[in-house]
């Protein structure tokens, strides 16, 4: 959609980016400029632009402080340690942490926060180190610091990136009067893999999506693109993670290979990662995986062809945990040295956890093995993001102001923000909303009166601020019905000794809201399953529950698409939670009871079955597609086709009309995209219903005849519009190069503009069927 040209980070130093996608096409040529002796897989040492060459406010201190600066404290300032860290493999480095603080040879920390606490680290570096670099403190605010939104996979269901955005500014603001200056966020991995559990840091399974969700999210973070806020009390840097392409780990295994073609990497994974870029993104995190062969801390072709180069990226690439030592393991590396090596050659600038690029840097220097010049570009543009970020100036934060919980504003919006999250799956003779005035209710399930609401990356907050649970949430919105509460079975285990208590509070009820579904340690880093339906004996106590013959709710609570088959045809109604955060009880009671109406939309397919997977809307045809009526067709023989839920799938209690889409001309030709003309699609959404409500108009686009065979459905935009019963409005939607283009195979970057036929679809989901035919001549 959106072709325009924005400021960014780029513009506080000189330059432009393109968002969108299309109007990168001709920047994006390598720059293959020399061959390193002994490179290992192939890879080149490739040069983004010299640090020496770009403009900026601050370009004349950084020059002048490397000046000064010895080989050692150049490395110290690549190197990121992590305190406390019981969090993850490698240990906590606190001592070599404030002995390197000290000695100025440490850029940054991760897991430190508290004002006290990191005021008293950074003392170590600006007081009593030689030059007084501040140190970057730096931490996982991914859906929250104190007060926990949902987690960003519910934030995707939106479809309302202003939901994103408001995560990140009350999260900010509480981290960085705690001191913390950086999140490792917005994670921003597009995956066609629910049995992943980073599916839940994701927005899913579409990069429009994740493109928007990403620019949100760098927004709340950062501000404006140009940097200008990051000194800001309220504003941290942001971090765009895992480049490049985690999302397509195989079976969804955690840290595993990918293999991707150029088309699908730059059609696929990059684009979001481009938006963060456009929208002024501090830094980037390389990913565990391989690309191709090549690990992604190694891979010159992303990080330094593209990101740095086609994209000139301003800020710094920042390892993941560990992740150059690791390409030993991963049979890339002889040793640490040639990790280092390996690593800063193609355009990792720090290293987080491990420690071989201060182990061995300067040996490596000596010996002619890594270049001056790149060693002096990766400090060049770490110190440009603490100049950003105006420490030079405040390296310490003011120890009165810090937030110590969330305020009663930053809850009313976790509890309105989690309400645009709940996606309702299925409604049967409008068996939701329930009445307020419903005499009895039974609350039965292993999440119905849990705080393990909260999902995968809570924050400090997740435990010293427990969410408020669904029971409590429910006592709250109908205080005068009498609430009954029977737990049934555990989350996971084969108990079903309490099924017969649950059922006969069931029994006993006007209506049941049944709470089940995945804890948030399933979900998220190193959680991935072979199996997506309900764990332990879940699914038996909802059986159980619909066979009392009683009225009865399901509500879902996961951190992915769930395999719901084996019960959803006993459910009459089910609520999509996910993991809603702090105010979880709250937001899911102001769905089950209608003072909001839920408008929540699927952003990654529901499988019928895990042996089905992947099964993402946006897959290319077969010259067979499925065809129940012709053996020889793409299909399982014994599954039905398709998935349970279609991405976009959504239900309202209110009910839309979605016009034809009509289009301001039917033909347009490739050069006039090109040259930033556009095409408009309109289409009018009514209210038919008796209540007040949000439809979600989506658009999708098909390429039927593409050099390189396109998606049979891409998302290229999305409204969510509140309308009034019988309000209807017209809605806008402006395709165009970037829209109706793709990227194909050649590895230098082209992108390109076909003539023919674009189909346009409008509508409420990814099969919408209202339909227009653009030409392009
Ligand atoms: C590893 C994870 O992959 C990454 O997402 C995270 O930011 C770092 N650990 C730091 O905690």
């Amino acid at each position: 959609m959106d072709g325009m040209r924005r400021r960014t980070l780029l513009a506080a130093i000189g330059g432009t980016v393109a968002a969108g996608g299309a109007t990168e096409a001709t920047a994006a040529t390598a720059t293959p400029a020399r061959a390193t002796a002994g490179t290992a897989g192939g890879d080149m040492a490739r040069q983004a632009r010299p640090a020496a060459d770009r403009p900026g406010p601050h370009e004349r201190q950084i020059r002048e402080l490397l000046g000064r600066m010895t080989v050692e404290e150049k490395l110290g300032q690549l190197q990121q340690l992590t305190w406390n860290g019981e969090t993850g493999p490698g240990g906590g480095q606190d001592e070599a942490a404030q002995r390197d603080a000290r000695a100025g040879r440490l850029g940054s920390v991760l897991n430190l926060y508290g004002a006290a606490r990191t005021n008293a680290l950074q003392r170590l570096a600006v007081e009593e180190s030689r030059l007084g670099i501040p140190l970057l403190f730096g931490l996982d605010v991914i859906h929250g610091f104190w007060t926990t939104f949902p987690i960003p996979l519910a934030q995707a269901a939106s479809f309302d990136p202003a939901v994103a955005a408001r995560d990140a500014e009350v999260a900010s603001a509480e981290a960085r009067s705690n001191g913390v200056h950086w999140t490792f966020a917005p994670m921003m991995d597009v995956t066609h893999e629910p049995r992943w559990g980073r599916i839940a840091e994701s927005a899913g399974e579409d990069p429009y999506l994740a493109e928007r969700f990403a620019a949100a999210k760098v927004a709340g973070h950062q501000g404006r693109p140009d940097g200008s806020d990051l000194p800001d009390p309220r504003h941290i840097a942001a971090c765009a993670k895992h480049f490049v392409a985690y999302g397509g780990a195989e079976g969804g295994r955690d840290y595993n290979t990918v293999d991707v073609s150029e088309a699908r990497l730059r059609n696929l994974y990059l684009p979001p990662f481009k938006a963060a870029v456009a929208a002024g993104v501090a830094t980037v995190m390389a990913s565990f995986n391989t690309i191709n062969g090549v690990p992604a801390h190694a891979n010159a072709h992303t990080l330094t062809d593209v990101l740095k180069t086609a994209w000139d990226f301003p800020g710094f690439v920042v390892s993941d945990w560990a992740g150059i030592r690791e390409m030993t393991v991963h049979g890339h590396a002889a040793d640490a040295a040639d990790a280092a090596r390996q690593a800063l050659t193609a355009g990792v600038d720090m290293e987080m956890a491990s420690t071989t690029l201060r182990d061995h840097g300067a040996r490596l220097l000596a010996a002619g093995e890594i270049a001056g010049d790149r060693l002096d570009d990766a400090v060049t543009r770490v110190l440009r993001i603490k100049h950003l970020l105006g420490l030079f100036d405040r390296p310490y934060v003011d120890e009165d102001a810090a937030s110590t919980a969330p305020s009663r504003q930053a809850r009313a919006a976790a509890r309105e923000m989690a309400g645009r999250t709940l996606v309702l799956l299925k409604n049967e003779r409008q068996t939701l909303p329930l009445r307020r005035d419903t005499a009895s209710i039974a609350v039965v399930g292993p999440f119905g009166d849990s705080t393990d609401l909260q999902g995968t990356w809570a924050g400090p907050g997740g435990t010293k601020f427990p969410a408020t649970t669904v029971l409590a949430g429910i006592t709250a919105a109908v205080p005068a019905a009498r609430i009954s509460h029977v737990r049934g079975v555990a989350a996971d285990g084969t108990d079903t000794s309490g099924i017969a208590a649950a059922t006969a509070a069931a029994r006993a009820a006007a209506v049941t809201v049944v709470v089940v579904g995945e804890p948030s340690a399933i979900s998220g880093e190193a959680a991935s399953r072979s199996d997506l339906r309900l764990p332990g004996v879940q699914a038996q106590l909802v059986r159980a529950v619909a066979e009392t013959g009683k009225p009865f709710v399901v509500v879902l609570i996961g951190g992915r698409p769930l395999v719901v088959a084996e019960w959803l045809r006993a459910a009459p109604a089910v609520v999509m939670a996910w993991h809603p955060g702090i105010e979880g009880g709250h937001a899911i009671a102001d769905v089950l009871f209608g003072a909001v109406n839920p408008a929540g939309r699927l952003p990654a397919s529901f499988p019928r079955a895990v042996g089905q997977l992947p099964i993402h809307y946006n897959h290319e045809n077969t010259g067979r597609p499925y065809d129940p009526d012709n053996k020889y067709t793409s299909k399982y023989l014994d599954l039905a086709d398709g998935p349970q839920f279609p991405f976009g799938h959504g239900l309202s209690y209110t009910t839309f009309e979605i016009g034809a889409p009509r289009l301001s001309t039917d033909r347009i030709s490739a050069d006039d995209l090109r040259a930033g003309r556009g095409v408009d699609v309109t289409v009018t959404v009514r209210n038919t219903g008796g209540r007040p409500g949000d439809e979600v108009v989506q658009l999708y686009l098909r390429d039927p005849v593409a050099s390189v065979v396109q998606p049979v459905r891409r998302l290229r935009g999305f409204a969510r519009v509140a309308l009034r019963p019988a309000e209807s409005r017209p809605v806008r939607f402006r395709l165009g190069a970037a829209d109706v283009g793709f990227w194909t195979n050649d590895s230098a970057g082209r992108f390109v503009v076909e003539k023919g036929d674009i189909e346009v679809y409008v509508g409420a989901d990814s099969t919408a069927s209202g339909k227009a035919l653009l030409r392009i001549t």
